[in-house]
C-alpha cells in the first residue's frame, strides 16, 4: 500500500556542488542526483506540495515538482533555507564539505618556476544541520550517508550529532550501488529503528523510504490538511508501515 504525502510541504536537495576554483575550474563530486531525483518524484506521485533544490545534473525535472538549480553550497542552503517552513526536508545532496577560500576571478595560469599549486580550502555550510536548527524546523529531517565502513557507526553518529530524524546510509565502493548506479542499497537509521531497503532500483528506494517518512507524519498532517488551507475532503486513511 502507498502511503499518501497529501497535504504535506516536502523540499528535497539532490545532486553535487560545484565549488569554483576559477572561472573554468570547480571541485565537484561524482554524484548522479538520482537519487534525489527519485525521491521528489515518488513524493509528487504521492501527493505532496515537492520543492527539489538540485546541483548540476543532467536529469528532467520529475513531474508536478518545482525545480530550483544552484551550483554551490552556499547557493544550496541560501534555496533550501529560502524553501523553508517545510513539513519534511531529505538532504539527499552530495554537498561538498571544502570549497575554494577564494574563487579567482581570472583562470590561474601555470607560473612557471615550480610544479605545485596549493589551494586554501574553507568548511561549505551544513545545510542538514542548519535545517535542524531553523525555526520552525520541519517535522522530520532525513539526511543521507555514504560510508566505506562502519556503516552503522557513522550513520548514528550523524543522527545525532546532525539532530536528524533518520539517516539513509549506503555503502559506496560496492558495486550495484552507490552514486553512479541505477540501483542502491541503504539501511535506514533512527533512535531506536533500523531498516534496510534493497538492493532494488532507485525508483523502488524512494518509494520504500517515502513509507517510513510517511509512517511519522501525523496522520491529520499527511491526509486531512490541504496546503492552500481549505477544509479537507475525507479520503480512506491508507495503512502505513
Ligand atoms: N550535508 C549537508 N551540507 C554539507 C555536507 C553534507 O547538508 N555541507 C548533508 C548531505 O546532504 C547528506 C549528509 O549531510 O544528507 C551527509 O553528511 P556528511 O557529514 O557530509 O557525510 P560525510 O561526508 O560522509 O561525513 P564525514 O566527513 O563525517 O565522513
Amino acid at each position: 500500500m502507498t502511503a499518501s504525502l497529501r497535504g504535506t510541504r516536502i523540499v528535497v536537495s539532490a545532486g553535487p556542488t560545484y565549488e569554483d576554483i576559477d572561472p573554468v575550474r570547480f571541485i565537484g563530486n561524482r554524484s548522479s542526483g538520482r537519487m534525489g531525483f527519485a525521491i521528489a518524484a515518488a513524493a509528487a506521485q504521492r501527493g505532496a506540495q515537492v520543492v527539489l533544490v538540485a546541483g548540476p545534473v543532467h536529469l528532467d525535472t520529475p513531474a508536478g515538482v518545482t525545480r530550483i538549480d544552484v551550483r554551490s553550497a552556499a547557493q544550496m542552503q541560501a534555496a533550501v533555507l529560502a524553501a523553508l517552513p517545510a513539513d519534511v526536508y531529505i538532504g539527499a545532496a552530495a554537498v561538498a564539505d571544502f570549497a575554494p577560500a577564494q574563487a579567482a576571478p581570472r583562470k590561474l595560469k601555470k607560473s612557471g618556476d615550480g610544479d605545485g599549486l596549493v589551494l586554501e580550502l574553507v568548511r561549505t555550510p551544513d545545510i542538514l544541520a542548519s535545517v535542524a536548527r531553523h525555526a520552525p524546523r520541519p517535522r522530520l529531517v532525513v539526511g543521507f550517508a555514504a560510508e566505506t565502513h562502519d556503516v552503522a557507526h557513522y550513520a548514528r553518529d550523524k543522527l545525532a550529532r546532525k539532530q536528524l530524524d533518520l539517516v539513509a546510509a549506503n555503502l559506496v565502493g560496492v558495486a550495484g550501488s552507490g552514486f553512479e548506479s541505477e540501483s542502491n542499497a541503504l539501511t535506514v537509521y533512527g533512535a531506536q529503528f533500523e531498516r534496510a531497503l534493497g538492493p532494488a532500483p532507485k525508483t523502488q528506494l524512494a518509494g520504500e523510504l517515502l513509507d517510513l517518512v510517511a509512517a511519522r507524519l501525523p496522520r491529520t498532517q499527511r491526509d486531512d490538511v490541504r496546503v492552500d488551507g481549505t477544509l479537507p475532503v475525507r479520503t480512506p486513511p491508507d495503512r502505513a508501515p
